[in-house]
């Protein structure tokens, strides 16, 4: 098949695509050919403005030459290189450079890095770490893992036993014995709130209520998004995490973010964990790790967990783990030109300038046909409509397509829009994306 019969377009049988519907996709592609700045540009020669950084991932915007220079080089002189009981310098490099901005504060750096190759591989190593590390310590019993309803995790076995959306788990069996918290989502106490909403800091309580009902000594980790994304953008309320922390270390129950999305600037730090000061033992990490330009992800891992592993005679592997991909020299080269860019343009912290802006711009669609609540948080905003009679997910759809023809890249999960521009976004580019969508909130019923 060749849709539509336009110039430029594949054929579309043979790519099963990943998260798409695809045979209503392969009826009426959107198609993308390249990219640069803050746009894509479309098969058919139509600039479209990211709303959405890529997939979360293209913080420092799109075509940056330096990264591809760097990537070149590196391919030119070393393609690959194995990281099993062998290494190479610029995996070394990478991970020296990442130390420096890791999350945590002075006392609680999380500097040892474990490389894997996407969010999903981070989740299922920063998982299996925490599990190797309760057993290091002698507390073996210690296997039960902890996540939330509305979680995102990724799509491993791991990922999504944490993980809480139920089309990502109903046809798939998950790890015996996790278990989940309540989502915070809370929509008749917390409507049309920028920042942190007020109410909900309780709900960390649920993790108290889940080791009375298993015993602490059966719980490894509880794994959860500081801000969940691809839920429909839930914001943590005031005072949760540092609650969830506390009971965690009450109860030796090892604390991991999941910033696959938060990393990297999206709050205007350059971690989750430093944005809200509250620091978790495990970090997982990808996306904006490489700006999206090669497939990488970074585990940032506390000393203590790190180091509670380096014990035994010194000829033994003390983790058996990792991917043929982990520290790939490309994806380390890319890395490295990456930090380089958000360093000189200043873009870790770009989005607590631009914030008040942002909230100010996404909030004035309020009042808008079906939107029932705006919420906005570093350079993230979710706009929630009320869903159609018996066809959730449906209105939210119309309004992407709507917004993509007309020049600008949403996302959509049921009935939430959700912006996650690239961090070098400008005012006008967010008056734009305002504008185009405003409109299509009017024109979609
Ligand atoms: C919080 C979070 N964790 C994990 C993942 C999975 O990452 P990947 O698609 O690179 O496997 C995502 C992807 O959106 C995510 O948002």
């Amino acid at each position: 098949m060749n849709a539509h019969n336009k110039p430029n377009t594949p054929t579309l049988d043979s790519y099963w695509m990943p998260f798409t519907a695809n045979r209503q996709f392969k009826a009426a592609p959107r198609l993308l050919a390249s990219a640069e700045g803050m746009h894509y540009t479309s098969i058919d020669g139509r600039r479209i403005l990211d709303g959405t950084a890529g997939l979360w991932c293209v913080n420092a915007g799109h075509g940056r030459r330096q990264i591809a220079a760097a990537v070149e080089r590196q391919l030119s002189t070393m393609d690959y290189a194995p990281s099993f009981q062998m290494g190479h310098p610029i995996a070394f490099d990478f991970a020296e450079r990442l130390a420096e901005v890791a999350p945590g504060g002075p006392d609680a750096k999380l500097d040892r890095i474990f490389f894997t190759g996407s969010g999903s591989e981070s989740v299922d190593t920063a998982l299996k770490i925490a599990l190797a590390y309760q057993r290091s310590i002698g507390q073996g019993t210690r296997t039960r893992l902890i996540g939330r309803e509305r979680g995102y995790h990724g799509v491993g076995f791991g990922g999504i036993s944490v993980g809480g959306i139920v089309n990502n788990r109903r046809v798939f069996p998950q790890l015996p014995g996790s278990d989940h918290l309540r989502h915070t989502h809370a929509l008749a106490k917390n409507a049309f709130v920028k920042g942190q909403p007020e109410h909900g800091a309780e709900l960390a309580d649920d993790l108290e209520r889940l080791v009375a009902l298993h015993g602490a000594e059966t719980i490894a980790a509880c794994i959860i998004e500081p801000v969940a994304g691809s839920t429909g953008v839930l914001i943590p309320p005031k005072g949760y995490l540092e609650r969830l922390r506390a009971i965690c270390d009450r109860n030796g129950i090892l604390l991991i973010f999941d910033e696959v999305i938060t990393g990297f600037g999206r709050l205007g730090a350059a971690f989750a964990t430093d944005y809200f000061g509250v620091t978790p033992d495990i970090v997982t990490t990808a996306k904006g790790l490489t700006n999206g330009a090669i497939p990488m992800g970074a585990v940032f891992v506390r000393r203590n967990v790190h180091d509670a592993l380096m014990h035994g005679p010194e000829g033994q592997i003390e983790l058996f783990h990792g991917y043929t991909y982990s520290g790939h020299p490309a994806a380390c080269a890319a890395g490295i030109a990456t930090l380089d860019i958000y360093r000189d343009e200043g873009l870790m912290t770009r989005a607590a300038a631009l914030q008040e802006d942002w909230h100010a711009a996404m909030h004035s669609l309020k009042g808008l046909p079906n939107v029932v609540d705006i919420r906005t948080i570093g350079l993230i905003a979710g706009i929630e409509l009320s869903p159609r009679d018996g066809a959730p997910g449906t209105r939210a759809y119309d309004v992407f397509v709507d917004c993509f023809e007309r020049g600008l890249m949403t996302r959509i999960t049921g009935d939430i829009i959700a912006f996650s521009p690239p961090l070098i976004v400008e005012k006008q580019h967010i008056s734009e994306i305002v504008s185009i969508l405003g409109d299509a909130l009017k024109r979609v019923k």
